[in-house]
């Protein structure tokens, strides 16, 4: 489903080359659910957006259902994100002149579905927040922008689910509530998740972590209760 091979990134800057991934190999089977941890600036979210698409590393290769994306052009891979791809980030990222209803259905006017915003209205529903659907991010909390943010990912019901840090923004009741949403829309949908976290209890409930060090991958594979009673 996703597949890593022998992918090393590295930025440069002002004439520094930091490497931020070495050689990396992964891959991670439809449905898992999957905790990538690591300490600040180990390179957790530079492997997310190589995994989207997003960027792309100096070389290796990334495989999403069997379609390398270095071997694809940006539209051809914003394609493959629309049809296939949810990502939540830490910050949001919702347009502040949209309503949370348009926010919702943004992605789907991009592809061309006709019922946009009915599709929109049952997603918002879903993540609670059918009173909230003609409100602009500004005038929504925090907890309540991820919650619009969580159903716009995952409004063309992707098979691959990325968060980088769902929760970071918010206190922590606000955020165990965003995790629990998450978990059970993954697990109604069936969709594969990629979780950043620093927080152990979290990457407790995924079937592995993942853990980022130097540039290296490590995994754990740690059954947690949740994997081995479903
Ligand atoms: N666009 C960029 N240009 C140059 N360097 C970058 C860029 N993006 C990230 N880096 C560097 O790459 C390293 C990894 O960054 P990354 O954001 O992936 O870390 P992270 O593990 O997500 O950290 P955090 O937990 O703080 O979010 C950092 O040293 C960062 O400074
Ligand atoms: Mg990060």
């Amino acid at each position: 489903m996703i597949e890593l091979n022998n992918i090393t990134m590295r930025y440069s800057m002002a004439g520094t080359v930091i490497t931020v991934l070495r050689d990396l190999n992964c891959s991670v089977a439809a449905q898992e659910r999957v905790a990538i941890v690591g300490p600040s600036g180990s390179g957790k979210t530079t492997l997310l957006l190589l995994m989207t698409g997003l960027e792309q590393a100096q070389s290796g290769s990334v495989r999403i259902n069997g379609n390398a994306l270095e071997s694809m052009d940006r539209d051809q891979r914003a394609d493959l994100r629309r049809k296939e791809i949810g990502i939540v980030f830490q910050s949001f990222h919702l347009i502040p002149s949209l309503s949370a209803r348009e926010n919702v259905a943004l992605p789907l006017d991009i592809g061309g579905t006709a019922d946009s915003s009915a599709r929109a209205d049952e997603m918002l529903s879903r993540v609670g927040l059918s009173e909230r659907r003609a409100h602009y991010p500004a005038q929504l909390s925090g907890g309540e922008q991820q919650r619009v943010a969580i159903a716009r990912a995952l409004v063309h019901r992707p098979g691959i689910i990325f968060a980088d840090e769902p929760t970071g923004n918010l206190d922590e009741a606000t955020g165990q509530s965003i995790m629990e949403l998450l978990f059970d829309l993954k697990k109604e949908s069936g969709a594969t998740l990629l979780l950043v976290t620093h927080d152990p209890a979290v990457a407790m409930r995924c079937d592995r972590t993942l853990r980022l060090q130097e540039g290296r991958l490590h995994d754990t594979a740690a059954p947690s209760s949740e994997a081995l009673n479903p």
